[in-house]
């Protein structure tokens, strides 16, 4: 009744940022990632009869009661799709440090619901497995499946899944993530996104997406970077415009953040294909090929405020593995 699995985190190149429905986490709008190979997360999920009560731990780390909490609801969730009444052991351990802006909920989230399936000994389909772990968070479902993925937003629980739309060989696509502030976000992405309504360009970004998806979708499938990157950096930029219109305004950026967005549009004008993106943070992801990542290091690393530099390829997506925690 132990199973250990390890699922990536991702990086939106069509964000999600909004609900439908909170308590299922159904999204407003479809989204697309790929898979990061530097930032991952492993868990090991022990059930047992003997167990009288849930604990969660994590390796090296605090776990707030508040995460604890969310992570035992998750497994509520599981309990009540397989039928099992037994509680659990879960030791879970990040191999970035916490609020470097990787996305630990989703890496978390995937790794802990396959674990749990797998502990069972309950033979989910890639599908299901996606939509269990959109419940623990959303971001989590695009971390199961291979490479460049798909979440359809669905209209109920059933049709909100991830899907593979290119495994991890398909193309040789980097992250080059610079770190600019480990400081814990001030607003979490699940509070952050419920104001999404009250900026008054809410439509326009939802109505904007069938065709940001489409240029998405054909630009990895013909592995064009700079369609890509026209469409990402448009989408990045789009969210941040909603998050510091809304009411309260979130401000994720800081000045370093700016300096890096300057220093990617120059390095573009100098010929250099790379472009950004940012989640609910001040970090920036800097999207390019394998043959120009330490170049982009390197010309990164220079910028005043750059604290680390996290390299991260493409990656296949959850998967279990015999090394366990405990
Ligand atoms: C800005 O998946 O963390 O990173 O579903 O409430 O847990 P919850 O939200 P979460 O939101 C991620 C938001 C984002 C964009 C993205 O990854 O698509």
């Amino acid at each position: 009744m132990k199973a250990t699995a390890i699922a990536p985190a991702n990086i939106a190149f069509i964000k999600y940022w909004g609900k439908k429905n909170d308590a299922l986490r159904l999204p407003l709008n479809s989204s697309i990632s790929m898979n990061l190979s530097g930032a991952f997360t492993t868990s090991t999920v022990e059930f047992s009869p003997d167990y009288s009560q849930d604990t969660v731990g994590m390796v090296g780390e605090e776990f707030s009661q508040k995460e604890q909490n969310r992570v035992i609801t998750q497994l509520d969730v599981i309990r009540k799709f397989t039928g099992c009444n037994d509680y659990a052991r879960i030791v879970t351990k990040n191999s970035f440090p916490k609020g470097t802006g990787a996305a630990s909920s989703a890496s978390g989230f995937a790794a802990l619901t396959v674990a749990a399936l797998h502990a069972l000994s309950f033979s989910a389909t890639e599908k299901e497995m996606t939509i269990l772990a959109r419940i623990g968070s959303g971001s989590a479902c695009r971390s199961i499946p291979d490479g460049f993925v798909e979440w359809q937003s669905g209209e109920q629980s059933e049709d909100s899944y991830a899907y593979s739309l290119a495994p991890a060989s398909h193309w040789e696509l980097c992250d080059v993530l610079a770190i600019v502030s480990k400081e814990e976000k001030k607003v979490a992405t699940t509070i952050g996104m419920e104001g999404i309504n009250t900026s008054p360009f809410w439509k326009e970004r939802i109505a904007g997406m069938p065709e940001k998806l489409q240029l998405v979708r054909k630009a990895i499938a013909d592995k064009k970077l700079h369609e890509l990157g026209k469409v990402i950096e448009e989408d990045a930029i789009n969210m941040h415009a909603i998050m510091m219109t809304q009411d309260p305004p979130l401000f994720y950026w800081n000045d370093s953040t700016m300096r890096i967005i300057h220093t990617v549009r120059s390095l573009r004008a100098e010929g250099l294909s790379v472009y950004f993106t940012i989640d609910a943070g001040p970090n920036v992801h800097l999207i390019c090929e394998t043959k120009d990542e330490s170049t982009v290091a390197k010309k990164i690393t220079s910028i005043s405020g750059v604290e680390t530099v996290l390299l991260n390829h493409v990656t296949k997506g959850a998967h279990i593995t015999n090394d366990h925690l405990f």
